[in-house]
């Protein structure tokens, strides 16, 4: 067992998705994996190969692509899920299974509906059948924190003599507390007699707002690898967040004694590519992470921080990736300069049409806009290189909004290369552009979610909106960004109804438990 480092698996792209509305095309899934690669974590989870075609791609080009972390897939202890999943891994560099199934009383008896020993032998036969195909398999005790802790040895012990090499004991619904999970996680590695052979691994939930304490008790207790995801994202309230559990490894080497290898300074640009793809924002007091999370305000904070910064500061803003290189662009770079600062942004773009049509988009904002910063050129590429193809375009757009007045929109779109227009009003410029857009469409999709994020500081700041949308069960998120809202707003909108007329969307990722 590696005694000293912590295995990060990040599973932003499965567990993460899962978040309501948090779902993503396969080419974001590639950016985010590709992102999570630079910034070194161990494991990927690229998704759950069986449950639609659309993230067996997805699995499949992020294993074809990724070459320094491990690839991993979901499977449920189903022949059909770990054969789709072993399909979908077989070029990655260094793959890896991920079975499970639930060993909880309440789980085994309502759900599987199946007697603990059959819960055993299907486990065992999972394992072994992964195994058969990859090399690297992971077992996961489904509501292991709720589970009895004689079962869970029981269970685990075979796990390992039919082959897995990680343990995962997930707190699956967020109901463990940290000295009680760091005590089942202690005696599962005392008591299981292979537990040598295999690296213990804890997955939690955040239902009562301790994924993150959880995780770092388990890693007191003897746990060598933890399951997150940036910015927390996961089913209901999320998963434990791998910012701050490797920032807390850091910074509490002392207490901990444990490493990752997690590149942190990568850290930020990381949570900000996840949070404009899927729409959530980063709330401003999130820690590592938010607005204001190396903010300091009184002045007395502020006061001791610039005679020694380790007064009011445990851990240093640019080891995250903050201030580093804010400032980027200004309206006299050139296409060689915005080239080389994408790229070391990490933004690789497909080929030069879509260079020439971001760098038109970077004059035309840097014409508005003084400073352009890195979040700036995120945003922008994000706004520019889409999977989709753009059915719809936004050729005009004129708002009225007066005191006393009715706001009134005029749009002109056009649908296929044929001009339509509509006028509408609504209670505000936002709604009555959303409802001209509606008017030409008539889509009748329910408009779930309608999110502002200023992405710098200052007035002339960038709006980024996210517009999420379903219709029959798909669900797309659609993305704009401009320094004028209402046009920001117009253009996720017109994301949203490309994604869905292309059929990039897809369904909540989730299958039935077995
Ligand atoms: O929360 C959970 O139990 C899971 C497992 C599939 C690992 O996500
Ligand atoms: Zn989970």
């Amino acid at each position: 067992m590696t005694q000293d480092r912590v295995i990060i698996f990040d599973t932003t792209l499965r567990d993460g998705e899962q978040s309501p509305g948090a779902s993503m095309t396969k080419d974001e899934k590639l950016r985010i994996a590709k992102a999570l690669e630079k910034l070194r974590v161990d494991v990927i989870e690229a998704g759950f190969a069986i449950s639609s075609p659309g993230d067996f791609a997805a699995v499949k080009s992020i294993a074809d692509t990724i070459k320094d972390s491990t690839v991993c897939s979901l499977a449920r202890a189903v022949d059909a899920d770990i054969d789709r999943a072993a399909e979908a891994l077989v070029n990655a560099n260094s793959g890896r299974i991920h079975t499970f199934i639930a060993t909880s009383p309440i789980h085994m008896q309502h759900k599987l509906r199946m007697q603990p020993e059959q819960v055993i032998e299907q486990a065992v036969h999972a394992i072994k059948r992964a195994r058969n195909l990859c090399a690297d398999v992971e077992f996961s005790c489904e509501d292991g924190g709720r589970s009895e802790i004689d079962f869970l040895c029981r269970i685990i012990e075979r796990a390992i003599d039919a082959g897995a090499r990680t343990i995962n004991i997930p707190d699956t619904v967020g109901y463990a507390i940290p000295h009680q999970f760091a005590d089942t996680i202690r005696q599962v590695i005392e008591r299981v007699p292979n537990a040598d052979k295999a690296i213990f691994s804890v997955h939690c939930h955040n239902d009562l707002g301790l994924a993150v304490a959880n995780s770092l008790a388990a890693i007191t207790a003897g746990a060598r690898q933890v399951e997150c995801t940036i910015n927390g994202l996961g089913e209901r309230a999320g998963n434990a967040s791998l910012e701050e559990i490797v920032m807390a490894i850091k910074t509490r080497q002392d207490v901990l004694g444990v490493r990752t290898d997690v590149v942190t300074e990568h850290i930020l640009s990381t949570s900000r590519l996840v949070s404009s793809i899927t729409g959530f924002a980063v709330q401003p007091n999130k820690a590592i992470v938010g607005a204001n999370a190396f903010a300091h305000e009184s002045g007395i904070h502020q006061d001791g921080v610039l005679k020694h910064r380790e007064t009011y500061e445990i851990m240093s803003a640019e080891s995250v990736g903050w201030h580093a290189n804010r400032l980027s662009l200004g309206k006299l770079s050139g296409r060689n300069a915005f080239r080389t600062r994408l790229q070391e942004l990490g933004i690789e773009l497909a080929d030069q049409d879509e260079l020439n049509a971001a760098f038109a988009r970077f004059k035309e904002l840097a014409d508005k806009k003084h400073e352009i910063f890195d979040e700036d050129l995120q945003a922008l590429v994000s706004d520019t290189v889409t999977d989709v193809d753009e059915r719809v375009r936004l050729t005009y757009l004129d708002v009225t909004s007066r005191t006393g007045e009715v706001p009134v929109a005029k749009v002109v779109i056009e649908v296929e290369g044929v001009s339509r227009e509509a006028t509408a009003s609504g209670s505000g410029p936002v709604d009555a552009v959303f409802r001209a857009l509606e008017g030409i469409a008539g889509l009748g999709a329910t408009l779930q979610l309608y999110s502002v994020n200023a992405i710098t500081e200052g007035t002339d700041s960038q709006g980024e909106v996210t517009v999420r949308m379903e219709k029959s069960g798909r669900i797309v998120n659609g993305n704009g960004a401009d320094t004028d809202i209402v046009i920001a707003s117009a253009k996720a909108y017109i994301n949203a109804l490309n994604l869905m007329y292309s059929g990039v969307a897809r369904a909540h990722p989730q299958i039935e438990g077995i």
